[in-house]
């Protein structure tokens, strides 16, 4: 058991709140974070035992505060898991400079605030895992997700960049690639636009949860030290990069 302290962003459901728990029953001690709804959250503590911390990655202070507040309660961030996503598709011609925001603010800004405010704590101790979830459509891009690709694209180059300053201290920074997996942010897409990807996904099927959880725990392992930089895609065989 490794005891180590991993947070989740975004870690109470979807596909991070499955990690949170795979972590937690792989011995981490896990703060899984969260902004939007605290009932939905305290279910989650009351059921899997984690402990939860509110607030948005998407600003800068508060995450200040709030990794202020898990490194008091739990102790120093070992482990980092960037998944805080959320999806405003439409097509550019129809779309808000607000949804364009609020997913960059979301999905990307928030990789730079966690990291920021845990990266001098690694790099003091020689010891860091730091997995950032990407995805299919970052890489391959998606009608309807210039906000979302944008985003998602951005956290590919983040990662390449990242992981060369911290290799030489044991600070390893990964990424990980979902295709379309079986959560409500999926469960959104228009079933007539869902049956059309799915048709097109080699495997024939939507991800689950666990498929992208077996990823996380292998990039934040104690011995997963050589493999830095990488971008381990986990969706089907609908994007071979
Ligand atoms: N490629 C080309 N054309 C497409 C297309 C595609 N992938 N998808 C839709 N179109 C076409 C439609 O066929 C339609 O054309 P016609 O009018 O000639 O029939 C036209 O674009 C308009 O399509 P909609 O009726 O769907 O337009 P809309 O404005 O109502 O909705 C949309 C647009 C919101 C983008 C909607 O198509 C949609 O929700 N698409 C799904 C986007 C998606 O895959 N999101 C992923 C969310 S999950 C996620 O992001 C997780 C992850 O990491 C994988």
């Amino acid at each position: 058991m490794t005891g180590r302290v991993a947070v989740v962003t975004g870690g109470t459901r979807g596909i991070g709140g499955a990690i949170s728990e795979a972590l937690a029953k792989n011995g981490y001690q896990v703060a899984a974070n969260y902004v939007g709804s605290t009932d939905r959250a305290k279910s989650f503590q009351e059921r899997t035992g984690i402990a939860t911390f509110r607030f948005d990655v998407g600003d800068f202070e508060a995450s200040r505060e709030g990794v202020k507040r898990i490194e008091q309660e739990l102790g120093p961030v070992e482990v980092l898991v960037n998944n805080a996503g959320i999806t405003r598709d439409g097509t550019l011609h129809k779309m808000s400079f607000e949804n364009w925001d609020e997913v960059i603010r979301t999905n990307l800004t928030s990789c730079f605030n966690m990291c920021r405010h845990v990266i001098e704590g690694m790099r003091d101790r020689k010891f860091g895992r730091i997995v950032n979830i990407g995805s299919v459509n970052g890489q391959a891009g998606q009608y309807g997700q210039v906000n979302y690709a944008a985003a998602k694209s951005g956290i590919h180059g983040f990662t390449k960049a990242l992981a060369q300053e911290g290799a030489k201290v044991n600070v390893t920074v990964n990424a990980v690639a979902p295709g379309y997996v079986n959560t409500e942010m999926v469960r959104a897409v228009p079933d007539k636009v869902l049956e059309k990807i799915i048709a097109r996904i080699p495997v024939g099927r939507l991800g689950e949860t666990d498929d992208i959880v077996r990823a996380v725990l292998f990039l934040v392992a104690d011995d997963a030290d050589f493999m830095t930089g990488s971008t381990m895609s986990v969706n089907g065989g609908q994007h071979m990069y």
